[in-house]
């Protein structure tokens, strides 16, 4: 997760093709989203969210 929010790469996709057909490839949000935030994002994602 904190890869792709970094580095999205159709080879990494788990969506697949038709996601990036259809809306494209995730734009990179290198710079904007700070370490801490990522991991804290993905960590509410992974263990908080729906609970
Ligand atoms: C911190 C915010 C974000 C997170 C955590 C996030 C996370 C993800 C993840 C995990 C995927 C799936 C990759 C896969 O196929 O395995 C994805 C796909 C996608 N995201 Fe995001 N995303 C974020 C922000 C954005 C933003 C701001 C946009 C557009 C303005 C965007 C557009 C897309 C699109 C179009 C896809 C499908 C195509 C692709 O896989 O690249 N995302 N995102």
């Amino acid at each position: 997760m904190k890869d792709y929010i970094n580095e999205p790469d159709k080879r990494k996709s788990l969506y697949g093709k038709r996601a990036i057909k259809d809306f494209g490839l995730m734009p990179s949000l290198k710079g904007v989203m700070s370490d801490e935030e990522t991991t804290g994002l993905a960590d509410y994602l992974y263990h908080k969210y729906d609970k």
